[in-house]
């Protein structure tokens, strides 16, 4: 008997970067995956590899992810584990940030936690387990220059994940956000220098 033997996880934007990593980390300790994320090819291969399930899902659409999490409990069971993720870039300086990518940063991060929230609290009597991770920043916590759009979406992350929280305390659901730093992914390697990510 391993940690996660019976439970179920699903990871959004699993296809690849950190989240891929947290669907493999999840699947050693003997968790049954669903990986899930907008591009359909890319969430093959991570769920190839841990024998788990792929589905491609948008994680800003409300109704995709209220499928996603029914077909979960549908095919697998409830006793689970919810990551809720986002990803965009690039990133302009509060001079060069125009209105539309901050409503753009606004709709992806916010968008892609509050309905993988709001579908995966869906309790049922008497199930009295369950966790829910919203993946934010440490920069939603400490901010980071050029980055006022994408801090301010993911200190947002952690109000929701705390409100969530103790809205589901009672039914003994844990809602938590992590804040990765700085972490080398096709994002950054896209948006960075190497001798950057190297630092
Ligand atoms: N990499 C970092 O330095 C860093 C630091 C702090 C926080 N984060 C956070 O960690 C998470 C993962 O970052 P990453 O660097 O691994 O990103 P990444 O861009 O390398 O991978 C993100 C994945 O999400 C998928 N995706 C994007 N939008 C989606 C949507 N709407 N629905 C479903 N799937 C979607 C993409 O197809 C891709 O497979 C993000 O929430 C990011 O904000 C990353």
């Amino acid at each position: 008997m391993v940690l996660l033997d019976g439970r179920v996880a699903v990871v959004t934007c699993a296809g690849q970067g950190i989240d891929a990593a947290i669907a493999r980390g999840l699947r050693s300790p003997g968790a049954q995956v669903v990986v899930s994320d907008i591009n359909g090819d890319a969430d093959m291969s991570v769920a190839t590899d841990i024998g788990g399930t792929d589905v491609a899902r948008d994680a800003t659409d409300e109704q995709q992810m209220r499928h996603l999490v029914a077909a979960t409990a549908r095919d697998h069971g409830r006793r689970g584990l919810f990551v809720n993720s986002a990803s965009m870039t690039p990133d302009a300086s509060l001079q060069e940030v125009t209105g539309a990518d901050f409503d753009k940063a606004i709709t992806v991060h916010l968008h892609a936690a509050w309905p993988g929230v709001r579908e995966a609290s869906g309790v049922k009597p008497g199930q009295k387990t369950g966790s829910i991770v919203n993946i934010s920043s440490l920069f939603g916590k400490s901010g980071n220059p050029g980055q006022t759009d994408r801090s301010a979406a993911k200190a947002w992350i952690v109000g929701l994940t705390k409100a969530a929280a103790k809205e589901l305390a009672h039914h003994h659901v844990r809602v938590n956000a992590v804040h990765p730093s700085l972490t080398s992914t096709p994002m950054t390697a896209a948006a960075m220098p190497p001798e950057v990510l190297a630092e």
